[in-house]
């Protein structure tokens, strides 16, 4: 008996986790299609990587590329080098990539070089900002794609202002979302504000990563200070990134932020526990991007330290704002004061994203 066609979907980090599984499991209650998960091993360790698959209720990847940490060209041409290895022993009848990391990236020029039929879940965000490694990522694989399921208007505007034909872009809407929508009894019901002995609305969570943020010493002192100083006004929750924390070790700011009363430093938290922080959350302060649209989501203050988002409709229609470090502190007693604007759930953000995927993949597959 022939298989159905098979569709390769790549994860690789952190936040293609919740991006893949929905599509994932609404792929494997169908039978015209025979959904396989490749992992490329971006991030490996169990808090980045192993944890969300549980959460997720995802399998151990089928096909795991094994290519972790290095610079951007080690981590790219890794996973070139790997996934073109695995496509000429057995080719997928298509390949599905999401988000903007390095491996997206790696996996979309793998793919169109072997003729498959390329995918791109999460296509259309720009930020204009080429100094950042994800728009150069999210451009390039936008480029090969020969499908372009985006989450917002904003993201079809500029595919098209790209010259990207108007048959190859689908709006789908916010795979992120479906994920949330999956698993929300089990946030509603997890215990991790009890376990940190935190009330509802009495804290704020912190995550910071970006290279532009983290990885100078100036920069990363300057954002501490800020941090300790808006702690005073609420306690902040800090889950600590790898890089961020490998830097704030080295630049010296580990010790006294881990001795601020006002803050607490956790390890990674999995998916979970961590949209339960953010749903009791008085407030946000991140430079995530899917942060922004989960609280716009979730309707809770989110400060984005970042000069630009790749995400506009987070501020346009939701409860996001672009801060300096210099801004923090005004702008988190301005959330506390309730001066901030309540949002508004984006079109087709909706737990539904998913079925769309899957109806838009059988119809390219199809012909
Ligand atoms: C990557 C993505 C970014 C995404 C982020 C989410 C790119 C260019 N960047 O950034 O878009 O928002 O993931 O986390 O693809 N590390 C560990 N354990 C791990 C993974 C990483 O210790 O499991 C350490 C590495 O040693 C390295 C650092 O974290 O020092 C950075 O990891 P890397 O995957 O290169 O980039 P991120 O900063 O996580």
């Amino acid at each position: 008996m022939s298989q159905s066609p098979v569709i390769h979907l790549v994860a690789a980090a952190r936040p293609n986790f919740m991006k893949v599984a929905p599509l994932y499991h609404q792929l494997r209650r169908q039978d015209w299609c025979t959904p396989i998960l490749v992992h490329t091993g971006q991030h490996y360790d169990e808090s980045m990587s192993g944890n969300f698959l549980r959460d997720l209720d995802l399998p151990e990847p089928e096909i795991h590329l094994g290519i972790g940490s290095g610079t951007h060209a080690e981590q790219t041409a890794g996973v070139m080098v790997a996934y073109e290895r695995v496509c000429l022993q057995s080719p997928p009848e298509c390949v599905v990539v999401v988000g903007d990391v390095n491996a997206t990236l790696a996996v979309a020029i793998t793919a169109k070089k072997l003729h498959l039929p390329l995918v791109h879940l999460e296509a259309g965000l720009r930020s204009w900002d080429r100094s950042m490694p994800e728009e150069i990522n999210r451009i390039v694989t936008d480029t090969l794609s020969d499908l372009l399921l985006t989450p917002s208007p904003d993201a079809d505007e500029n595919l098209r202002a790209e010259g990207i034909p108007e048959e190859k872009i689908v709006r789908v809407g916010n795979i992120m979302l479906d994920s949330y929508e999956m698993l929300r009894a089990r946030i509603e019901a997890d215990p991790i504000l009890s376990s940190l002995e935190i009330e509802p609305g009495q804290y704020g969570v912190t995550t910071l990563h970006r290279p532009s943020n983290v990885d100078q010493a100036a920069t990363l002192r300057l954002l501490a200070d800020a941090l300790k100083q808006a702690a005073q006004r609420i306690p902040l929750i800090f889950p600590v990134h790898p890089r961020t924390r490998k830097n704030l070790q080295a630049f010296d700011q580990w010790e006294s932020l881990e001795a601020d009363p006002n803050i607490r430093l956790l390890e990674p938290v999995s998916y979970i526990p961590f949209m339960a922080l953010v749903r009791h959350a008085r407030l946000v302060i991140t430079d995530s991007g899917g942060i922004q649209e989960e609280t716009t989501y979730l309707n809770i203050p989110c400060l984005t330290l970042r000069p630009n988002t790749e995400r506009p409709i987070t501020i346009s229609q939701g409860t996001n704002r672009l801060v300096s470090v210099e801004m923090l502190v005004s702008q988190v007693q301005k959330a506390l004061a309730g001066d901030w604007p309540t949002g508004l759930q984006p079109e087709l953000w909706d737990g539904k994203t998913a079925s769309r995927s899957a109806a838009s993949l059988r119809r390219l597959l199809a012909g």
